[in-house]
């Protein structure tokens, strides 16, 4: 089975088809090690793994800590917040001080677009980006690639409907880089205020009518208003928003038969989502999370050196 060739993951932006469908069929053998009444393998014993999280995350670095630890590395939780970060140090300084205890991979959320990137060019570790500002966040598409892959058996064909803040998501970025990759027909919807055409140049096509995206969507992906990065008024208010752009019960029986609901989580109810809705049947909310410790194992496992696996 094949390997990985980068150093990095930086962004799904950088891999090809194999590289992504090299990630999922290893995810999915992975999968299997949460079902085990020992929940380990020891693939990554004696490789130390730095988490370096410069922005709040509760799904993300819990499933990148929990991937690490079902692997056996060493790991180093480091907090921006009770750091040196805090006293002026820069991102290089901290890095480079973080490498001269040699470290082999480098997990990085950072508010910045680009920070991971510099890692990358300046450590000799393995860079995973955790999410660069509005930027990529490249372990969530893949965990939504698998999640999708499972339910559906393909992704090749699927109509893939993301709708919400999109200018302000890097959900949504590095989702409909890999969902196009893979042949799904991507819709990206959202209030016109909130809706980047550039959208277009990734493969996706835009509107700002909810019905539109929705109609025939076999995946319908909610993202979150991201109100920490909105530093203006984008719509009047919540209220305004959810009835335009929420997705409701009422909305629901009008999507296709058999269609599942994502959300990236932490989800706000009752503005891009009805709580009935998250928490109805179709809805794969949490199923997404499970398939996120092993979409992150498959990545730590290949960018390790190790071949593929087999599902
Ligand atoms: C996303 C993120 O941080 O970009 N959350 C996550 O990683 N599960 C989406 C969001 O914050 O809305």
């Amino acid at each position: 089975m094949a390997s990985l060739s980068h150093k990095d993951l930086l962004g799904i932006e950088q891999l090809s088809v194999e590289d992504i469908q090299l990630i999922l069929d290893t995810a999915e053998a992975l999968r299997e090690v949460a079902a085990r009444p020992v929940k380990k393998v020891p693939t990554l014993r004696g490789k130390t793994v730095v988490n370096l999280f410069f922005e709040p995350s509760t799904r993300t670095r819990s499933s990148f800590e929990l991937a690490e630890k079902r692997l056996s590395a060493d790991i180093l939780n480091f907090s921006a917040s009770t750091s040196s970060v805090t006293k002026g140090e820069t991102l290089l300084d901290t890095a480079h001080n973080l490498e001269a205890m040699s470290p082999d991979i480098i997990v990085i959320r950072h508010q910045s677009a680009g920070a991971p990137h510099l890692l990358g060019r300046e450590c000799r570790a393995s860079i995973v980006n955790a999410g660069d500002g509005m930027h990529e966040h490249p372990t969530q598409a893949l965990l939504d690639g698998l999640t999708v892959r499972t339910i559906k058996g393909r992704l090749d064909g699927l109509k893939v409907a993301i709708i919400g803040d999109v200018a302000h998501s890097r959900v949504v970025r590095s989702d409909t880089i890999l969902f196009s990759r893979m042949g799904a027909d991507v819709w990206v919807c959202g209030p016109p205020t909130l809706l980047p055409w550039e959208f277009e140049k990734l493969g996706a096509r835009t509107t700002p009518h909810m019905e539109e995206a929705m109609d025939g969507a076999d995946v319908i992906m909610m993202l979150r208003v991201q109100h920490e990065r909105q530093n203006e008024a984008f719509f009047p208010s919540a209220r305004e928003y959810a009835s335009l752009y929420g997705l409701t019960r009422e909305r629901m029986r009008s999507a296709k038969k058999g269609a599942i609901v994502m959300h990236p989580g932490p989800i706000n109810r009752g503005v891009e989502i009805e709580s009935e809705v998250a928490d109805a049947d179709y809805s794969v909310i949490l199923n997404q999370v499970s398939n996120g410790v092993a979409a992150r194992m498959a990545v730590l496992y290949l960018l390790s050196g190790n071949s593929g696996l087999e599902p």
